[in-house]
C-alpha cells in the first residue's frame, strides 16, 4: 500500500522522509536499516546526522544493509558505494564499521559474494528500507526485465542507468561500471517498511509506472504495489504525471 506525499522541493521531501525514519528509530529497539546511495537519500542522511548531533541518538547497536555496489570498484574507490555511504552518513554517526553491510563488488567470485550477502540478509528483518528509483523504473539495480522473485544477484546495468550515473564519473559513460551486485526485488520486498524518495522531472515516468502502471517487470518498481507499507516522498516534478 502506498502513502504518497508530494512536496514543493527536495528539502521538504527530505524532511518528510526523515519523519518516517524518525518514527522507526523512535519506535523500534535497534532497528535494522536498509540504505540506498545516489542523490535521492542525501538530504535524509543529512537530517539523520543532524539528529544524531543534536539529540545524541546512538547508532552503536544498529545494523545497516545497503542495496548495491558496482562490480569491479574496490571499497576505497571514490565512487564505490562503500565510500559514498561513509562520506554521506557513516563517518558522521557513531555506527561501528562491523555493523555496516555493503555488497562486495570485488574478488574472484562475485556470484558467491551475492550468495554470502543474501545469507546474511535473511538473518535479519529490515525495519525500514530506503529506496530511490531510476529513470527506467529500477529499484536498487534491478533493471527492467529482472524477475520479481530474485534474491541478491548480479545485474548488467542498462545504457540509460550508466548514462544517468555518468555525472559521478566525470560525465564519461565509459568509466561507469557495466555490472552491479544488488539486493533482489524479493530481498527488498521482505522489508517491513519502505521509504521511496524521488525528485525531478526525469523520474516522473518511472514514478507513474510504479504507482499507476500495470505490475510488470518492465517497471521493476511496480512490484511495490504488492508491499503493505510504502511511503513515497515526491516533489511536484516527480509527481507531475500522476
Ligand atoms: C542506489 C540505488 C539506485 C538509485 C537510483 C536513483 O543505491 O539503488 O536504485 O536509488 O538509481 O538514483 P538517484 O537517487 O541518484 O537519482
Amino acid at each position: 500500500m502506498f502513502k504518497i506525499i508530494i512536496k514543493e522541493n527536495y528539502d521538504e521531501v527530505s524532511d518528510a522522509a526523515f519523519e518516517v525514519m524518525k518514527e522507526v528509530l523512535d519506535s523500534t529497539e535497534n532497528p535494522v536499516l536498509g540504505l540506498a546511495t545516489g542523490s535521492s537519500p542525501v538530504g535524509l542522511y543529512q537530517r539523520m546526522i543532524k539528529d544524531h548531533e543534536e539529540t545524541g541518538r546512538s547508532y552503536k547497536d544498529i545494523l545497516t544493509f545497503n542495496l548495491d555496489e558496482y562490480v569491479g570498484l574496490p571499497r576505497d574507490h571514490e565512487q564505490s558505494y562503500w565510500t559514498f555511504m561513509h562520506e554521506n552518513l557513516f563517518n558522521h554517526i557513531d555506527i561501528p564499521d562491523e555493523n555496516v553491510h555493503v555488497p562486495l563488488g570485488i574478488g574472484d567470485d562475485p556470484e558467491q559474494n551475492c550468495v554470502d550477502y543474501e545469507n546474511e540478509l535473511v538473518k535479519h528483518e529490515i525495519a525500514v528500507q530506503v529506496l530511490g528509483i531510476g529513470s527506467d523504473g529500477h529499484i536498487a539495480f534491478n533493471e527492467p526485465g529482472c524477475p520479481f522473485d530474485t534474491p541478491t544477484h548480479l545485474m548488467d546495468l542498462t545504457e540509460q542507468t550508466r548514462r544517468d550515473n555518468a555525472r559521478f564519473f566525470e560525465n564519461d559513460i565509459d568509466q561507469v561500471p557495466t555490472r552491479a551486485i544488488t539486493m533482489g526485488l524479493a530481498s527488498i520486498m521482505r522489508a517491513k517498511r519502505i521509504i521511496l524518495i524521488a525528485t525531478g522531472k526525469n523520474k516522473a515516468e518511472a514514478v507513474y509506472g510504479m504507482l499507476k502502471g500495470p505490475k510488470t517487470t518492465d517497471c521493476p518498481a511496480s512490484i511495490l504495489q504488492d508491499h503493505p507499507d510504502v511511503t513515497v516522498c515526491l516533489d511536484k516534478d516527480a509527481a507531475s504525471l500522476l
